[in-house]
């Protein structure tokens, strides 16, 4: 794996004696779009507090930009925009006036402003006050104030909660736009799947704490490409057989499984039997994205 912009070892939280996060070792690429994934309750804010030391873990340590959060604080979170939960905003202020505020924070130029509110398509609506907003534009303004400064991390935490389809599209959109737009890597959870499909390139599933799967996208898929099943006798010959033909083999519960790509399932059929074999069994699986999802969390979402 290429250079890291996140890294955490054994990243535990405990509260009293409930653990809402538990050695969690995240791996967040740079360039990535990381989706952090899981129902509700398993420890995403938790997380994604931690990452930006809003609050001490009880265990383990997080590494951003190769440092330690610990003693390098100020300098990793002037780089770092981040949106937690439903952002909240001074609501007699205006758009503008809102992120006036965040600009002087980080001492950036004025454009940034202009600049921010141009990419989440908010320009028209800079001088009206908050109160009057709407939520989608609520979200589109914390992801504005998040990209204000010279940021290269982005922690976005359930940024299309509580939008409408249209909402949910017109942020899904951004941030996709984001990691070429500003160059920066992006980490945004979600808990729900299909939406992190559509975003991401780079997956963690965590459920009650444990981080249950890490990888691309393309490897959670693969964990569920197809494949077909056979029942051969005997059975071990059959496998030595497969292999020397060149198939990828995996024997496991009294079959043979082989991966599905470019195999014709009749010509398998006809070479194992005219060889001798005893075919009993032949079957073909396919496993989607929900399927492995649930097969890996065990089915609750
Ligand atoms: N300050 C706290 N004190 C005690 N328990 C907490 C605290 N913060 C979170 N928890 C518990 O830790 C667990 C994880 O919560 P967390 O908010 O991290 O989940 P989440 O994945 O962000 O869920 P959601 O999708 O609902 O936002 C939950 O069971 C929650 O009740
Ligand atoms: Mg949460």
């Amino acid at each position: 794996m290429g250079e890291l912009v996140i890294e955490t070892k054994g990243l535990t939280k405990e509260f009293n004696k409930f653990t809402a996060v538990k050695d969690v070792n995240l791996k967040v690429p740079k360039g990535a779009l990381y989706g952090f994934l899981g129902p509700n309750g398993a420890g995403k804010s938790t997380t994604i507090r931690m990452l930006l030391d809003l609050m001490r873990p009880t265990k383990g340590t997080v590494h951003i930009f190769n440092k330690d959060i610990k003693n390098h604080r100020m300098e990793i979170l002037r780089k770092v925009g981040a949106m937690v939960e439903s952002p909240s905003y001074y609501e007699n202020l205006t758009a503008y006036e809102n992120l006036e505020i965040t600009r002087k924070v980080l001492q950036v130029d004025k454009k940034e402003i202009d600049k921010a509110l141009e990419i989440v398509n908010l320009s028209k609506w800079s001088n009206k006050r908050v109160k009057n907003f709407s939520l989608g534009m609520k979200q589109r303004l914390g992801i504005a104030q998040a990209l204000i400064g010279d940021r290269e991390l982005l922690i976005l935490d359930e940024p299309t909660n509580g939008l409408d389809p249209a909402g949910v599209r017109e942020i899904r959109n951004l941030i996709i736009s984001l990691p070429q737009v500003m160059g920066v890597t992006v980490l945004i959870s979600s808990h729900i799947l299909s939406e992190i499909e559509l975003i991401a390139d780079h997956v963690g599933i965590i459920q009650k704490g444990s981080l249950l799967f890490q990888g691309t996208l393309e490897e959670l898929k693969a964990k569920g490409s197809r494949e077909i099943g056979i029942k051969a006798k005997p059975l071990k010959e059959a496998e030595e057989f497969l292999k020397r033909q060149g198939f990828i083999v995996d024997n496991r519960e009294e079959k043979l499984y082989i991966p599905r790509k470019n195999i014709n399932i009749e010509e398998l059929n006809k070479t194992l039997v005219l060889s001798g074999y005893g075919v009993s069994h032949l079957s073909e699986s396919e496993k989607n994205l929900e399927e492995i999802f649930l097969e890996l969390t065990g089915g609750i979402e």
